[in-house]
């Protein structure tokens, strides 16, 4: 999930890949027949001695115009942006809706209603480009509520949904300075108002503006949400790079906190839509923000935690991912070869991080799934027991990839603890984490568990060492 096959850095590590559904995979654009097709970008692009054609990325024009062009060449989409405001580039900003394209299409999280309706998204900050609504619904029939707070992003996302009537249908943009008052939301700000923590001016409740809570109204469910956060927190931070010019004012790129605290009000507003969104997700710019996002997601109680990191040119980009509704079909559907014993280790920890606070952390991580577990403090170990109904749809997806008509067969076959989990001190800072399965029917759920522990475990204590 999450990128194509993989190249290798000069370090050794893995980076990611434009993703394989791309429409830009198999070639990039072609600058000189797109300039040969549409005047207004032939003056922006030059040929090279050898007869490569390429366009001056630090011109904001350039930029915006070859925007423009494959928008309407690729995607049929009419668009613009004024002078100045973020403008996306396209082969990028698609990666991220594939990326939710794989979410949805895993059935790690099962669509909370039956019926076939097409796939609704949330795009917190859609800006004035309202690029992944537009993207999402011409590459896909995505339908879209997209927000924003500033007077600019909202008159030109409109404005750029209406030259498209093939899909103005398909996409909402909402103001999220104007809140919803759901009831929940009134309960909420009427206590916040009791205790001073919000001032009434006029009769209007000043804050910061909403996200999520109170701009998604009662009864409303989606798919998932995504964004594109602020982030920077001062417009000296955002600085602007060299080599290309995208645009970009204060208001879309800075936010007090910068990414960081955009992202901490998304996954608190999540909490109190949790049954609202399948999945909700961000862009991260800074692999250290990811580091500090991911476990601030675990203890909000998400039940599954994703991340990816994005091909975006020179600049690094990450998604997080993360859902609070049981991952029925996760755990159940996995084709995962089994192996009886599993490991990996956790290299330079931070001298308080012991073997204790990993099985805790793993303790966690299973609570999180919704898998009951029992932890034996003096040997190290966890033993993870599946309940009937778990135990029985792994199996049924494991042998025979289908929940057609064997569950009698199959329902006796597991009792007990299903596999264990062992946390042993190899050498200060070094630690060897160890599942082994104790009942083999369950390879599957065992294998697809085993792995997701690994990368909850990592993430939580390689960030912490660092
Ligand atoms: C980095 S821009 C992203 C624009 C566009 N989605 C893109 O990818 O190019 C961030 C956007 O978030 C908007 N924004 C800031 N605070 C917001 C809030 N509380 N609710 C919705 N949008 C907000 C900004 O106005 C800005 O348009």
């Amino acid at each position: 999930m999450g990128g194509g096959r993989k190249r290798r850095r000069r370090d050794g590590s893995e980076a990611p890949s434009i993703h394989p559904r791309n429409r830009y995979a198999a070639a990039a654009p072609d600058f000189a027949m797109l300039a040969s097709l549409y005047p207004s970008f032939a003056p922006f692009v030059s040929v090279s001695r050898g007869g490569r054609a390429s366009i001056d990325f630090t011109d904001f024009a350039a930029t915006r115009e070859l925007t423009r062009v494959l928008l309407l060449h690729d995607h049929g989409v009419n668009w613009w942006i004024p002078d100045g405001q973020l403008c996306p580039t396209v082969p990028n900003r698609s990666n991220y809706i594939h990326w939710i394209e794989d979410l949805l299409s895993s059935d790690l999280i099962p669509p909370t209603s039956s019926s076939n309706r097409t796939v609704r998204g949330f795009d917190i900050g859609t800006g004035a480009n309202c690029i992944y609504p537009l993207l999402g619904a011409s590459l896909l029939g995505w339908s879209f509520v997209g927000s924003d707070v500033t007077d600019v992003a909202l008159e030109w996302a409109k404005k750029n949904v209406e030259s498209n009537p093939q899909l103005s249908d398909l996409i909402e943009i909402r103001n999220a300075n104007k809140m919803s008052c759901s009831s929940e939301f009134e309960a909420v700000v009427g206590q916040a108002v009791r205790e001073n923590t919000l001032e009434p001016v006029d009769g209007v409740v000043r804050s910061k503006p909403s996200i999520l809570f109170g701009v998604v109204k009662d009864n409303e469910s989606f798919d998932f949400c995504m964004c594109n956060p602020p982030f920077f927190e001062s417009i000296e931070e955002a600085g602007l790079n060299p080599k290309t010019s995208c645009g970009g004012t204060a208001e879309e790129m800075v936010c007090p906190g910068g990414e960081q605290a955009f992202i901490t009000r998304i996954i608190e507003d999540s909490v109190s839509l949790k049954n609202s969104f399948r999945w909700f997700t961000s862009m991260v710019g800074r692999k250290a923000n990811l580091k500090l996002l991911v476990p601030k997601v675990h203890e909000a109680g998400a039940s599954v935690v994703k991340t990816t990191e994005f091909v975006q040119g020179q600049t690094a980009r990450w998604g997080l991912a993360w859902s609070f509704i049981a991952p029925s079909k996760m755990i159940i559907r996995s084709n995962t070869p089994g192996k009886a014993n599993r490991s990996f280790m956790l290299h330079g920890l931070r001298r308080e991080y012991g073997a204790f606070q990993v099985l805790k952390s793993a303790e966690t991580f299973f609570h999180a799934s919704n898998l009951l577990c029992k932890t034996n403090s003096s040997l190290f170990s966890i033993d993870i027991t599946l309940s009937d109904e778990q135990a029985q749809a792994a199996m049924l997806h494991d042998e025979y990839g289908s929940v057609e008509g064997n569950s009698t067969k199959l329902h006796s076959g597991v009792t007990g603890a299903s596999f264990r989990i062992s946390v042993f001190e190899q050498m200060p800072g070094t630690l060897l984490v160890r599942g082994s399965l104790l009942n083999k029917e369950l390879s599957g759920i065992f294998s697809s568990t085993f792995s997701q522990l690994e990368d909850t475990l990592k993430m939580e204590f390689l960030s912490k060492a660092r």
